[in-house]
């Protein structure tokens, strides 16, 4: 008998065609833990939280839950053995409202057999407000943002009764706030002895709740180690089997030649008065709170949302971009901070997702220039490191960080004059971090205009010429290089409390 683990993963092993997604992988819960499982964008991470909520059959291995044998044919089995699971992609149905999404398939019946709506939508108004949350139970879950929708997946997931939670990057939409409340919501789970597994790719939200971390590469087991007993650096080394050196790389090579210029652009109670230019070989950066409006801003320049007033100017020709193809084909791109629900066709391959946009660029005489296609495509899967059993792949068939590659290989391959790029490395490990940085500095350098909206106070400061921080719709602050830290980049974020 062995009381200390909750949950045992004996010798899991799980492949996808060629693909060893899970390599004999060893897996231990102990009870009233947080555990953090880390590893690169398609180390297996997700397929291990998978085999264990029944989603997919593992090839070899077994699960034990406080030492009791359970097979986990599907998710319900999951359930009925007290694992709660927030996967990486949100799975709430968009149409249903936030009660009904927690209730679906459990719904409590009237003696008549109908739905008791008002039963349920109490009880869950219950839930959200014992976590703290301000959301109106009965609006449909597809209007909510995506921070919303995932504290939504939060409640559904504790509404069990569970004995083990799994976060699967919960926080990676979500704004410090919100991660401030997730994290008092785990403690109070602790308390109430559920053991959790935490996926973040998010090193300081690792030392900040976990109390041990499992290391994976390549779908193998690495190790365990005592969070307080490690450091990022060796975590690193044991991610991506080697250290990294140059984590940002910059030469800052900004010139005088305005590319972009924004003038006085208001869309009034979203954004007012935004003003800024960005040049050639510039990264400028847009700080502040998730939820500031800096993303709004980005979307109006590119067509995609109104403004009532303000003018834009590209290379001093003022313009106006009826929808994003106009701004496409004026030389703009736009990497979107939700990939999830702007950009992929999942069924589609890999090759279709990262030439979409540039199809137009890549037409010879009406045709579409196929060599020109492969190789354009080979060189973003190589640069970017995106982890693929072959370009022809489904897009679904790849982990969530490769996805998330995917979005911003295809932006870039439309080679813009000006680059905006909203959180650019939300959801990716640090290796590919890094990449991306040496990416983007080496755009700047061959003169591309970027501008940077970013939460990761660290990627600002060490990525930009110059940062614009916006509170509330407005820029409160801007700073230089030589003038940004952090705290100055907060006091103007939060209005100088
Ligand atoms: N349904 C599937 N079909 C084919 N291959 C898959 C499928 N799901 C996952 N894989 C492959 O298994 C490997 C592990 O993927 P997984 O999603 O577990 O990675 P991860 O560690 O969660 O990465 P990330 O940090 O990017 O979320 C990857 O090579 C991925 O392409
Ligand atoms: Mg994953």
């Amino acid at each position: 008998m062995n009381d200390r683990y909750v949950l045992e993963m004996k010798g899991i092993s799980k492949s996808f065609g060629a693909t060893q997604a899970l390599d004999n992988i060893n897996f231990q819960l102990k009870k009233g833990e947080v555990h953090a499982l880390l590893g690169e964008n398609g180390a297996g991470k997700s397929t291990l939280i998978k085999v264990l909520g029944g989603v997919h059959r593992p090839d070899k291995g077994e699960i034990y839950i406080e030492d009791k044998n359970v097979v986990m044919n599907e998710i319900e089995d999951a359930q009925k053995a007290g694992v709660g699971i927030i996967h990486q992609e949100i799975v709430l149905v968009p149409y249903l409202s936030v009660t009904e999404n927690i209730f679906l398939g459990r719904e409590i019946l009237t003696p008549l057999h109908t739905r008791d709506m008002k039963k349920m939508n109490s009880k869950a108004k219950e839930m959200t407000e014992r976590l703290g949350l301000d959301i109106d139970v009965t609006t449909k879950v597809g209007t909510l943002s995506i921070a919303q929708q995932q504290l939504v997946e939060i409640v559904k997931a504790i509404s069990f009764d569970i004995k083990i939670l799994v976060m699967d990057e919960p926080t990676s939409s979500l704004s410090d706030e919100e991660v401030h409340k997730l994290f008092e919501i785990m403690e109070k789970l602790k308390a109430d002895g559920v053991s959790i597994i935490y996926i973040s790719h998010r090193m300081e939200e690792l030392f900040a709740v976990t109390n041990r971390v499992t290391i994976m590469r390549d779908g193998t087991y690495v190790g365990t180690v005592e969070t307080q007993e490690t450091n990022t650096d060796e975590l690193v080394g044991m991610m991506v089997g080697r250290s990294l050196t140059n984590y940002y790389t910059r030469d800052y090579n900004m010139s005088n030649t305005e590319v972009l210029r924004v003038e006085n652009l208001t869309q009034k109670g979203v954004f007012e008065d935004i003003s800024f230019s960005v040049r050639e070989g510039e990264i400028l950066g847009f700080s502040g709170l998730v939820g500031a409006g800096r993303s709004e801003i980005m979307q109006a320049i590119f067509g995609n949302e109104k403004y009532s007033s303000g003018t834009i100017f590209l290379n001093g020709k003022e313009l106006k971009f009826k929808n994003s193809m106009d701004a496409i084909k004026n030389g703009l791109a736009l990497v979107p901070e939700d990939r999830k629900k702007q950009g992929l066709t999942l069924i589609n391959t890999v090759a279709f997702n990262l030439s979409l946009v540039s199809l137009d660029a890549l037409k010879k005489g009406g045709l579409i220039n196929n060599g020109k296609k492969d190789r354009m495509v080979d060189k973003y899967v190589k640069d970017l490191n995106i982890k693929t059993a072959s370009v022809e792949s489904p897009v679904s068939s790849l982990s969530g960080g490769n996805q998330q590659k995917i979005v911003l290989g295809r932006w870039l391959a439309t080679n813009p004059q000006v680059l905006i790029l909203d959180e650019p490395t939300r959801g990716v490990d640090v290796g590919a971090k890094a990449e991306i940085y040496s990416i983007i500095n080496d755009l700047a350098k061959e003169g591309m205009a970027i501008i940077m909206v970013s939460s990761e106070l660290p990627e600002i400061i060490n990525m930009c010429d110059n940062v614009c921080v916006v509170k509330d719709g407005r820029i409160t602050g801007r700073l230089t290089k030589e003038e940004m830290n952090q705290e100055k980049i907060m006091h103007y974020a939060t209005g100088g409390q």
